[in-house]
């Protein structure tokens, strides 16, 4: 929902950031996060500007100053720690602005005593927004639609990069109907992997288990996990039940069970990349397509057809809450929950 005048906190139409950067409307915000659309004056070209913002840890009143600032030594740290954080996934993102599909960074700086990165407006709408008209979606079509995801995922993999965030609101989709990964605030390099001391971002129903655990490994299967949730949503309408309960008491049914005609191949496939423990799942994206994405339809392919009506669906609803970018909205501290293993 757009809003028209900014709120205190949010920066004032026709800021002028690093000499170059024209603020315009508040597009969007997160827990960590404002992004702007913006104005390239060298270039001139409309831009998206991501600001760094820790709700919680930071505060400004345009009325005063630009400047972030926090109000205690222990917030100052944190909101210290987290810029860089910020800026590192400023120079991820630059590295991977190469591959088509992900959203291209134009620059990164520093200011107002916080950090922004400046990225392509990318005309069109996530594909959370999409789904909330068109879902749920023919499987053929979640699979079309999901099929340049993959690719990127599987090149992003290629490099050493896990994207760790993968669901519906970090997925472009544009107006010429390509699409465009967004948002590498959870990223961080595979082979670092173990190494403690870096942040979680944990989204409920689209995370696996092991990003719960300080001690969980995490690899491309983390991605294949929050992908094949992303698809079960496109395709039922529901988000999965959160890993964690699954843990304990898994309920998750299978698209068949809700009333979705789908092929058993590829909803064996389907369930396999959702499978609580990493050592079930796929181990990369490469092997779930191969599965999902049968080189010839087999005529005579075994399609489970509904054995539930479609209102199950109603009761199986996760619940809706974002642990990262609606944690300010909940008045918890995002740090809290995406803070320091
Ligand atoms: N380059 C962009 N062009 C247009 N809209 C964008 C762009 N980047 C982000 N957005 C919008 O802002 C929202 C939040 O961006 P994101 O990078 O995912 O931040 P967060 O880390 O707060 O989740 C996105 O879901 C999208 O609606
Ligand atoms: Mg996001």
């Amino acid at each position: 929902m757009q809003r028209k005048d900014p709120l205190p906190y949010q920066l004032l139409p026709d800021t002028l950031l690093a000499e170059r950067f024209l603020v315009k409307r508040v597009l969007a915000e997160g827990g960590f996060s404002i992004i702007y659309a913006g104005h390239d004056l060298n270039l001139e070209m409309k831009v998206a500007i991501k600001e760094y913002y820790p709700f919680g840890f930071a505060s400004r009143n345009h009325t005063y100053s630009e400047d972030v600032i926090s109000s205690s030594e222990d917030e100052w740290q944190t909101f210290e720690k987290g810029k860089k954080d910020f800026l590192k996934e400023a120079r991820i993102m630059a590295r991977f602005s190469v591959e088509p599909g992900v959203v291209s960074v134009r620059d990164f700086f520093t200011e107002n005593n916080t950090a922004y990165i400046v990225m392509d407006y990318l005309e069109g709408v996530t594909l959370k927004t999409w789904l909330e008209e068109k879902e749920p979606l023919s499987v053929a079509e979640a699979l079309q639609l999901m099929e340049p995801v993959m690719t990127t995922l599987s090149r992003i993999h290629e490099k050493g990069l896990i994207h760790r965030d993968i669901s519906p609101d970090n997925i472009m989709m544009l107006k010429d109907n390509r699409i465009k990964l967004l948002d590498f605030g959870a990223a961080r390099n595979a082979s670092l992997a173990k190494e403690k001391g870096f942040t979680i971002k944990i989204k409920r129903g689209y995370a696996p288990e092991e990003q719960y655990r300080s001690k969980g490994k995490q690899g491309p299967w983390t991605d294949v996990y929050a992908l094949c949730a992303t698809l079960y949503k496109c395709i039922t309408g529901v988000k999965p039940d959160e890993a964690i309960e699954r843990v304990y008491q898994d309920e998750l049914k299978r698209p068949s069970q809700l009333g979705i005609s789908i092929d058993k191949r590829q909803e064996d496939a389907l369930m396999k990349g959702l499978a609580i423990f990493q050592k079930d799942r796929f181990k990369t994206i490469d092997e779930l397509r191969e599965q999902l994405y049968p080189i010839e339809e087999s005529a005579n392919s075994e399609t489970t057809t509904a054995t539930t009506t479609a209102t199950t669906t109603a009761t199986t609803t996760a619940t809706t809450t974002e642990i990262t970018s609606k944690a300010t909205n909940q008045g918890k501290n995002p740090f809290e929950i995406a803070g320091e293993l």
